[in-house]
């Protein structure tokens, strides 16, 4: 038995030894190694490289528009196998369903080499380009959830959604770190807080990706935008980021690092550039930081059309030929769209202007990524459309909703009691495409409860529920004297109001944060009935709704929530489900307060006696701060230890405390951890969150939470721009927000 299995190893080891040689031609069925799905990835990587034309090559790193393979909108099958066996592309965008198969099988079984098609696609808060399928909460209401499992948990169900449909690779998650309310993706992403969305883009890597990529439900993630997209100029889209070095390493590196150590499988340059250089050819970025510092080995995919924009927006190549050899040089494997790659790597390799290894290496990277998938076994994807929109997944669609929304305010109205009549008015009250978000393509009203379908649904019986539009969200049509004469007539008027879906996501920005149109005249106007009001806010950035914050009773945060969200905000509104969502940005009073977070530095703090205050004409504080969000019930907080008070810089820190509700109902706290290094070479915030735990308590319950800090947590660029942990005094803030700090302790770091 010993031999036998002695032999087993020594014959895979010869085998697998020869093909890194490259000394294996075809096996005793016919198959050729890269064919092989016994082998290593690497050396089936290495086997077809070795078998593929310079053409070949550069063929699998460009990513083809769809247009090119349509006419009038319909698949064109000519095109179709131009493209595919004429140029062999690598990869499509945004095709899913029926047309993957079509050319999948071109590529497939009529090209020389038979290397299946990677089909990449936007699913960033489920298949929402693809009609009919589960729409989960925006990313930036998910992230409202501080709820890595459930992201985790929309994630694979998206996974499963997308593999169904024949594509195997998605543009999620945004990690840009959000510091501009202005700027429309920062709905797409996880909020202002670096350390929060590093550890909920990596939950999403992980839903997407699961434990196997090569299983029918797991799909690549791609963490995008590397880098600083988000630090943008005056809130616009598309616009340069002048950022410190230190700016970079703190706050929007580190996500992308986190999604690198998970295992994210892709990562996407960003349009803009960074202190003047496009991170499209960025080499010091792309191929310096993240390939071989992080040693990331996955691929790289440019933006849509940014290796073209090197040259006709940046100015910084000639032409398209030198914006192809800035972005192979630096690192870039795959050209979303352009087609500076396909037209000119192979004369600037001939030419000998771009080493053929760079080519080598940036297809290797694309083939392993195909390797991983299980492409070359399986080409077409689960092809199970059970998963679409299944009950399973409107379930959690629900779930995801009911933990995004943040109670900003109630005046003890909520949970509605009593209430025999209800209004429900406002131009978003029942708009079910409006409700969902960007990134959406056209999906069956049907399928969307909108907040009015959801009241209906979740009201005692015999509520009587009237339903006014009072105006649109950009004023066209105003009839709000209708809406308050149903207000006189109930005894609470639910007012929905907010912003379109198409204020948000790329490259929807605003210079103003208020309530567009009349839609502040139509809740003054519903408030001055007299009737009590609750604000329900549909949107996709936080607004300046000073007014309605001081004068109305209640006011809901929803955002974009999907196709459940009016049951979720229904549920919360009759108190079935208690809030448990805490906001991820902060809310300013004004634009002009912009930037505004709560991880500022402490000279903002500075009280220069009477010259204090800062602005002459509005106060310093937020509306509502980071990590703020209430519930119906009430927690307290207690018995704060740390654990050992003294250790040296390699160690690590155990804190533990005690938290209960007092309250009368069960109800989910998120106990948020920030620290501050109290004297360091740098300056550092004033606070920084580098721990949360999410928690569900009973009424009466108390349960112990824990937290453990690393060198990871205590880390600070120093002077020299290195990463280190320096000795001294950390102080521990633990509380239910960035302002609600409820327990202080410290610790000492020695040498
Ligand atoms: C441009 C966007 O910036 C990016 O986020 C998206 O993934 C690509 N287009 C593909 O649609």
């Amino acid at each position: 038995m010993k031999n036998k299995s002695s032999l087993k190893i020594l014959v895979v080891s010869i085998l697998t030894l020869s093909m890194f040689l490259g000394c294996v031609g075809e096996d005793e069925t016919g198959l050729k190694p890269y064919q092989d799905p016994n082998l290593p990835v690497e050396g089936r990587v290495k086997d077809l490289l070795k078998r593929m034309t310079l053409d070949e090559k550069i063929g699998q790193m460009w990513q083809a528009s769809p247009d090119l393979v349509r006419t009038y909108n319909n698949f064109d099958e000519e095109k179709a196998r131009k493209l595919v066996i004429g140029y062999g592309v690598g990869s499509f965008l945004s095709i899913a369903g029926e047309d993957t198969q079509k050319l999948q099988k071109i590529a497939v079984e009529e090209t020389r080499l038979g290397i299946p098609i990677l089909f990449g696609i936007d699913a960033i808060h489920g298949h929402a380009l693809y009609n009919g399928s589960t729409i989960f909460p925006m990313p930036l209401a998910l992230s409202s959830s501080w709820n890595p499992g459930l992201i985790e948990k929309t994630a694979s169900a998206t996974a499963k959604e997308v593999a169904s449909t024949g594509v195997k690779w998605t543009f999620s998650p945004i990690l840009d770190v959000a510091r501009d309310p202005r700027w429309g993706r920062i709905i797409e992403g996880f909020g202002e807080d670096p350390y929060l969305v590093s550890q909920l883009g990596a939950a999403k890597v992980r839903g997407y990706q699961g434990s196997d990529l090569s299983s029918q439900d797991s799909i690549l993630a791609c963490g995008k935008h590397l880098a600083a997209y988000s630090e943008t100029t005056g809130g616009r889209d598309y616009s340069p980021a002048d950022i410190s070095e230190r700016t970079l390493m703190e706050m929007f590196l580190p996500p992308f690092k986190e999604a690198v150590n998970v295992g994210v499988g892709s990562i996407m340059t960003s349009f803009n550039e960074i202190n003047g250089v496009p991170s499209t050819a960025n080499t010091d970025l792309v191929r310096n930081i993240l390939k071989d510092e992080w040693e990331f080995d996955g691929l790289v995919v440019s933006d849509y059309a940014s290796v073209r924009m090197l040259y006709d927006t940046h100015y910084v190549a000639e032409d398209l030929e030198d914006a192809a050899r800035c972005a192979v040089e630096a690192g870039v494997d795959m050209e979303m769209v352009s087609e500076a790659y396909m037209e000119h790597l192979e004369r600037l390799v001939i030419d000998g202007v771009v080493p053929e290894k760079l080519i080598d290496d940036a297809t290797g990277r694309i083939l392993k990524t195909k390797f991983l998938l299980g492409l070359f076994e399986n080409p077409y994807g689960s092809l199970d459309p059970s998963v679409i929109n299944s009950r399973q997944h409107r379930n959690l669609a629900l779930e995801a909703a009911e933990q995004s929304i943040v109670l900003l305010k109630n005046e003890g109205i909520l949970p509605l009691k009593d209430a025999r009549s209800i209004a429900v008015i406002g131009p978003l009250a029942d708009d079910p495409s409006n409700q969902l978000g960007g990134w959406t393509g056209d999906q069956p009203a049907e399928n969307v409860v909108t907040v009015l379908d959801g009241i209906k649904n979740n009201a005692p019986q015999r509520t009587k529920v009237r339903y006014s539009k009072g105006c649109d969200v950009l004023g066209e049509f105003d009839n709000i004297k209708k809406a308050t004469r149903i207000a006189r007539r109930s005894d609470v008027a639910i007012v929905v109001v907010g912003e379109l879906e198409n204020m948000s996501s790329e490259p929807n920005c605003r210079v103003s944060l208020n309530l567009p149109g009349n839609q502040g005249e139509l809740v003054r106007a519903i408030h001055h009935t007299g009737t009590p009001v609750v604000v329900v806010l549909i949107n996709g950035r936080p607004l300046t709704i000073n007014w309605i914050a001081e004068n109305i009773p209640a006011v809901v945060e929803a955002w974009f929530p999907g196709q459940e969200g009016g049951n979720a905000v229904a549920e919360l509104l009759f108190g079935k489900i208690n809030p448990s969502g805490k906001l991820t940005m902060t809310f300013p009073k004004s634009v002009g307060q912009i930037p505004l977070h709560y991880n500022h530095y402490p000279q903002k703090n500075w009280d220069h006696g009477k010259y204090g205050k800062r602005y002459v004409d509005i106060e310093d504080e937020p509306l509502f701060p980071f990590g703020y969000g209430l519930s119906y019930t009430k927690f307290d907080y207690g018995n704060l230890k740390i654990i050992p008070s003294k250790i040296d810089k390699k160690g690590e820190i155990r804190i533990s405390l005690d938290v209960k509700n007092v309250g009368k109902i069960r109800g989910d706290e998120t106990v948020q951890l920030y620290l501050n290094d109290v004297v360091s070479s740098v300056t550092t915030p004033s606070k920084e969150l580098k721990g949360f735990k999410k928690i569900t308590l009973n009424s009466g319950e108390k349960k112990n939470v824990k937290f453990t800090l690393t060198p990871n947590e205590l880390s600070l660029v120093d002077r020299s721009m290195e990463w280190v942990v320096e000795p001294g005094i950390f102080e521990v803030m633990i509380g239910s927000s960035s302002e609600d700090l409820r327990l202080k302790g410290s610790f000492e770091i020695i040498e």
